[in-house]
Formats: C-alpha cells, sequence, structure tokens
C-alpha cells in the first residue's frame, strides 16, 4: 500500500505533442495522485491516447515536462515507464488467447525454482499466486488453466488490473476499457478500477463516456482537438455538466441550425440539444 502524499506521482505540465505537422496536443496539464482517479475524457482524435503512451513511454513529448515523483523525465521506452512503476493496459490487450489464465498473468515475469543445475518453471506456485490474486480482487475463476480466451472482455479487462497490482504498479492507466462493454461488464470493470484506487495506486481512466468516468473519477480532463478543455475535481461539476461539455452542446445547436435552413426535421436534436444542456 502507497502512502497518500498528496504530492503527485506523475505531474503533465503544459505538455504537446506533434506527429509532423499534427499537432495532437497542446499545453496539456494534468496530476495523477495516489489512491486517486483521474479520468481523461474527449471524443475520437482528441488525443487521449497519445497523452498516455506519453506516460507510458511509448512516444515522447516535444513541449512541456513530464514530472515523475516530482523529476522531469522522458521515457525513451515502455520497459523505462514501466521499471518506474508505470503499468498501461491497452484496449487491445496483450494476451495469447490460447495460453491458460496463470501463464498470462506471469506473461515476462515467470517464476522459476532451481532443481540442482536445472531451472524450472515453478507452475504450481504461479498457478496458486494467481488464484489468490483474482480471488483478492474479487475475481472467481473456476479454474485458472483456462485458456484466457475463453474470458469475457470485461473479465480479461480485471486480470489485466489484478496482474499491474500484484507486480507493484504505482500508476495504472487504462485506455477505454469499458469502450467494448455492456453495461453490467462495464460495471464490472469500474468496480475494479475503485479496488486499485483503494490499493492506493494512481489511476487514469480513459474514456469517451462520462456515464462510465463521474461515478469513479477524483478528477475529470476534457480534451477536444488536443487542447484542454476543462479540468475539474469531482466536487466542481455535476454529471450533466460533463455530459454536456462532451456533447458539444455548442456543435448540436450549429448542425440543427444547418439542417433547419435545408428544411430538415430538427425535433430530435432539440431534444438531444435540450438533453445536453
Ligand atoms: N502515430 C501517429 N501519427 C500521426 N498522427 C497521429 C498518430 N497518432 C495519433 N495521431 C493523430 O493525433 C490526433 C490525436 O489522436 P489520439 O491521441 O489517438 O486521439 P484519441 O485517443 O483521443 O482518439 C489525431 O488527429 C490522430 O489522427
Ligand atoms: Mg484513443
Amino acid at each position: 500500500m502507497i502512502a497518500f502524499t498528496g504530492k503527485p506521482l506523475i505531474s503533465l505540465a503544459g505538455v504537446g505533442k506533434r506527429y509532423g505537422s499534427i499537432i495532437a496536443l497542446r499545453d496539456v496539464d494534468m496530476d495523477v495522485e495516489a489512491g486517486k482517479v483521474t479520468c481523461v475524457l474527449g471524443d475520437n482524435g482528441a488525443g487521449k491516447s497519445t497523452l498516455i503512451k506519453i506516460i507510458a513511454g511509448l512516444h515522447r513529448h516535444d513541449d512541456g515536462d513530464l514530472l515523475v515523483d516530482g523529476e522531469s523525465t522522458s521515457f525513451h521506452s515502455p520497459r523505462e515507464a514501466l521499471d518506474a512503476g508505470i503499468a498501461t493496459v491497452y484496449q487491445d490487450l496483450a494476451v495469447v488467447p490460447l495460453m491458460p489464465v496463470w501463464r498470462n498473468f506471469f506473461l515476462g515475469s515467470e517464476l522459476t525454482r532451481r532443481i540442482g543445475p536445472l531451472k524450472l518453471l515453478d507452475v504450481e506456485r504461479m498457478k496458486e499466486i494467481t488464484r489468490k490474486e483474482l480471488s483478492d480482487m474479487g475475481i472467481d475463476l473456476r479454474d485458472v488453466e483456462q485458456p484466457i480466451g475463453t474470458l469475457s472482455g470485461g473479465e480479461r479487462q480485471c486480470v489485466a488490473i489484478a496482474r499491474a497490482v500484484y507486480f507493484g504498479a504505482k500508476v495504472l492507466i487504462l485506455d477505454e476499457p469499458t469502450a467494448a462493454l455492456g453495461v453490467k461488464q462495464a460495471g464490472v470493470v469500474l468496480r475494479y478500477i475503485l479496488q486499485a484506487r483503494d490499493r492506493g495506486l494512481g489511476v487514469v481512466f480513459i474514456t469517451h463516456n462520462p456515464h462510465h468516468a463521474f461515478p469513479v473519477g477524483n478528477r475529470f480532463l476534457l480534451l477536444k482537438r488536443g487542447r484542454s478543455i476543462g479540468y475539474y475535481e469531482k466536487d466542481q461539476i455535476h454529471l450533466d455538466e460533463l455530459t454536456a461539455q462532451m456533447a458539444g452542446g455548442a456543435e448540436l445547436q450549429e448542425l440543427a441550425h444547418e439542417l433547419e435552413q435545408i428544411g430538415g426535421h430538427t425535433e430530435e436534436l432539440r431534444t438531444i440539444r435540450t438533453d445536453a444542456t
């Protein structure tokens, strides 16, 4: 358990990133603290993945500062970020579908034991630990021997979260973990986000769904076309405001106006607009 110090584990200050002539991020600030969930919200192309790739060591920022434990840092590889305690779970999880759950849990960090000159995989211990860690997170798997491909998308996300917790991550980054899931499964993943938080990790939760972000988030960064359009603590914003900002109330209004001019029926759009603002 990491003691909550109030000092951010990670800070972004004025961070910018270009891909050639495309400006993917411009002047973004964000803090990640232990025992808190920081949500990053935005539409497609807003720069969410770019932001986390900088923290995860896949890309390097061009402008501003990335501070890790207060020190200015620029990761050169995902390995460096991982060594600094930053674990990332991508939407297309890096799992081997036909391998048993326990193999996937220990992939790349297998436990071994020695018998004389031989070094063997310690299969029993790995199974035992996998079973215990999953059960501690409240994940009840009948059999850790079953191929991970047989698990639902939500369960796979949960295994990935349990794995990051077990291997001692300080920061857990989740890129749209609920995007491809139904309501019930999304709920399960949201619960594990809270468990990771309660174990003292600083969680970065990327989503375009304010209904997923609001119940679990402590703060919310809203991105639009690479810029921050808002950064709120939970007590500074309500769900309906967050939804309205995400829905782009002004843009819907513009669209309704255009449709009216070409004689379209705009009743439905008006309803959306009223709901959104
Ligand atoms: N590797 C890349 N090369 C060039 N442009 C990119 C690359 N990755 C992302 N972009 C562009 O940067 C912008 C932000 O993308 P991204 O961070 O993936 O947004 P999001 O995850 O919010 O959908 C988009 O305009 C996207 O096309
Ligand atoms: Mg993305």
